[in-house]
Order: structure tokens, then C-alpha cells, then sequence
């Protein structure tokens, strides 16, 4: 496996490859450039920068479709990094709790790694003790995505693509996956997921980036504020397994209808909270159907930047970085300590396929699945 191991500043100065649609003569037009990053896999891996009109910036590579970098003003225009990652390829290629990817086949945990479709049993790779979790041993966020450079950017823009073989994992059915990442000139950073396949499979699709509005590698995320657009949630067991139950908010530390620091209740006796060491659960979004609509607004004092998640996904993964404990080097030589980040995973919920009154998860021949999920930031 070779590697380069160029620094994200290098890379800066490298991006002279300009794409598509793009004009370093005119700042204004909407720009994409791309620099080496490494490889996997014996497949060259880049990195992408997507700039908008408004002050953003957006690097991605096309190993795991994940976000390295996002640049976002604050509330006197100073622009800083919002998301927790790596300086290098070989970085992620040695730990990493899924910064910035996406994440799929199946996004969050299948229970006992087992599950039963139209009267077939499948085993998946077992990751997190019994159970799988984010797609197994070699989810889509360790694949080497096939990135489309030839469509017209009009706006700044990175299609990606992944042809997940039958029996990856032990899903069945070839997957078709595709990714498409646009940095919107409203200070979005917008994601179209779609998927076909050739058997009957199961799929949930969201992104892991790890949030930290006052900037990656400044300290807790406790004093943000939270809101959650959701009556209820589904409630899980001690090995973080969805009970099957959709229980209210109401008189519990998972009410977050109206904003909350997330520290404020993080700390109270509570099973849910013990389970999932803090917030790590699946709201049940208020919502009439798939349409685009608002899940949660975070929001943070010093730096005055506000994100807002918009999806068409039914839940939303509040986790609150558990697990997170300082001992990677990110960016920049910054540690990334016990919950110093969040993630809003949009998604289906949780182990869907054991649940059968959960919106179903199936996606079958002929079907085309499609969703989307809009991060917008501001600041106040
Ligand atoms: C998700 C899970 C968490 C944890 C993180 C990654 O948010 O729900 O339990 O696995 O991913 O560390």
C-alpha cells in the first residue's frame, strides 16, 4: 500500500488541478480542485476542496467519502474548521471512530449481526460484540469511492460512486451506491444519497462527521445547544440495540424541543443515558412523510455559528463522541478528547431489519432509493 502523507496545508497549495466549470481567474464562480491524497487498495485516493460564494470551504476525499475538512465563518466572518479528522490518508487508514464518512451499507447496528428477508437468513461480519455496526468489518467508509469528475459543476460539487458486490459483508445483492456532496452558495454542505441493487437488500445510508461549531480540537461540545425536532425516540437496550419501542421525549433527559445545552442532562441517573454512555440514540423526527424537513439546530455561544439539519430521513443519531478519548493526533496535532465532538446521523432506525414496524429498510429490483440531508450553517 503506498502512501503519500502530504499535509492538509501542502495539499492547499497543491490543489492547482482545476476541474470542470471552475475559473481561478474569476473568484466568484463556483470552484472544485483536486490533490493527491494517497492510495488504497491500488486505487488512487484524492482530495477534493468544493469553495462557495459565501466563506466556505469543503475537503473531501473519495476514501470513504469522508469530510476532512470544512471551513465555516463565525459570526465576524473568520472562517474555522468545524469537523473533527486527519491531516493524512495514512491517518484514517489506521484508526478512526468513522470521521466525516459515509457510512453504509447499513448505518448504525443490526442486532446478534443477523437478520431475515423474504424467509432467507444472512449473517453479516460481526463488529460491535455480537452485533454489526456501520456496515461491518470494511464498511463504505474503508472503500476506495469512484469519484465522477466530468459532471458539469455548476455549483461546487463531488459525485461519488461504489458498487458494493453481492455479499459484501453478507448483504445480499450488488448495490449501486451513490454519493453526491454540493457546498451550496446559501453555506449548506448538502448530500444526495441513491442506491439500486439486483436482489432484495437492506440499507441506511448517513455521514459521520463529528461536529464542534467553535472549532475541531477546542474542547467539549457540552455547552452547544441542541434542539431535536422529535417527539420521540426509540429506546435502546445495554447493548445499544433498539427495543423495537417508539417512547415520548416528554420527562426525560432526550427532550430536546426546546434548545438544550447537551451537557445540561447528560450527567443524570438514567438507564437510557447509562446504555448508550450519554447520548447515543435514535430520534423518531417529527414529520408527515419523506419531504425535506428540519431534524435539529445546533448552536454555539462563542463563536456564534449555528448548523441546522435538514433530511428526508425518518431518525436521527444524536451521539455525543462516548467514545472519543484523545489518543489519535488530528488535525493539525490536535487531540480529540471525550465527547469534544457530536454527530446528527441522519437515518432509518436503528436494527429496522429485525423490526418490522419500523419504516422499512428494503430496498428492492426495479426500486430506486433516494435521500437527502442538508447541513446549513449561520451564525447569530
Ligand atoms: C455511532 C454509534 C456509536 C459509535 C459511533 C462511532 O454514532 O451509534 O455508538 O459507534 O458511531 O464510534
Amino acid at each position: 500500500m503506498t502512501q503519500y502523507m502530504p499535509t492538509i496545508a501542502s495539499l492547499a497549495a497543491a490543489a492547482a488541478i482545476l476541474l470542470a466549470g471552475c475559473s481561478p481567474s474569476n473568484p466568484e464562480s463556483p470552484r472544485r480542485s483536486r490533490a493527491p491524497f494517497g492510495k488504497v487498495d491500488g486505487k488512487e485516493v484524492f482530495l477534493y476542496t468544493l469553495r462557495n460564494k459565501s466563506g466556505m470551504e469543503a475537503r473531501i476525499t473519495n476514501y470513504g467519502g469522508i469530510v476532512v475538512s470544512l471551513l465555516v465563518p463565525d459570526r465576524s466572518g473568520r472562517p474555522g474548521d468545524v469537523v473533527l479528522g486527519y491531516d493524512s490518508l495514512s491517518s484514517y487508514l489506521k484508526a478512526t471512530p468513522y470521521f466525516g464518512a459515509i457510512v453504509g451499507r447499513y448505518g448504525n447496528r443490526i442486532g446478534k449481526a443477523r437478520f431475515t428477508l423474504e424467509g432467507k437468513e444472512y449473517t453479516l461480519n460481526a463488529n460491535d460484540g455480537p452485533n454489526t455496526l456501520h456496515g461491518g468489518l470494511k464498511g463504505f467508509d474503508k472503500v476506495v469511492w469512484e469519484a465522477d469528475e466530468n459532471t458539469p459543476a455548476t455549483q461546487p460539487s463531488l459525485s461519488l460512486s461504489y458498487l458494493s458486490r453481492d455479499g459484501e459483508e453478507g448483504y445480499p445483492g450488488s448495490l449501486k451506491a451513490a454519493v453526491v456532496y454540493t457546498l451550496t452558495d446559501s453555506n449548506e454542505l448538502r448530500i444526495d444519497y441513491a442506491a439500486t441493487t439486483d436482489k432484495p437488500t437492506v440499507l441506511n445510508l448517513t455521514h459521520h462527521s463529528y461536529f464542534n461549531l467553535a472549532g475541531a480540537g477546542s474542547g467539549e461540545i457540552l455547552s452547544h445547544e441542541l434542539m431535536l425536532n422529535a417527539d420521540r425516540f426509540t429506546p435502546i437496550d445495554s447493548g445499544l440495540i433498539t427495543t423495537g419501542e417508539l417512547k415520548p421525549v416528554e420527562g426525560t433527559p432526550m427532550d430536546f424541543r426546546t434548545p438544550a445545552a447537551v451537557g445540561a442532562r447528560i450527567g443524570v441517573t438514567d438507564d437510557q443515558l447509562r446504555f448508550g454512555r450519554g447520548y447515543d440514540h435514535n430520534w423518531v423526527l417529527n414529520k408527515t412523510g419523506g419531504e425535506l424537513s428540519l431534524a435539529a439546530r445546533v448552536s454555539e455561544k462563542t463563536s456564534g455559528r449555528v448548523m441546522e439539519v435538514w433530511t428526508t430521513e425518518p431518525g436521527v443519531q444524536f451521539y455525543s463522541g462516548n467514545f472519543l478519548n484523545g489518543t489519535n493526533i488530528g488535525k493539525g496535532g490536535k487531540t480529540y478528547a471525550y465527547r469534544t465532538g457530536l454527530c446528527l446521523e441522519t437515518q432509518h432506525f436503528p436494527d429496522s431489519p429485525n423490526k418490522p414496524a419500523f419504516p422499512s429498510t428494503v430496498l428492492r429490483p426495479g426500486e430506486k432509493f433516494a435521500s437527502t440531508t442538508a447541513y446549513r450553517f449561520s451564525t447569530r
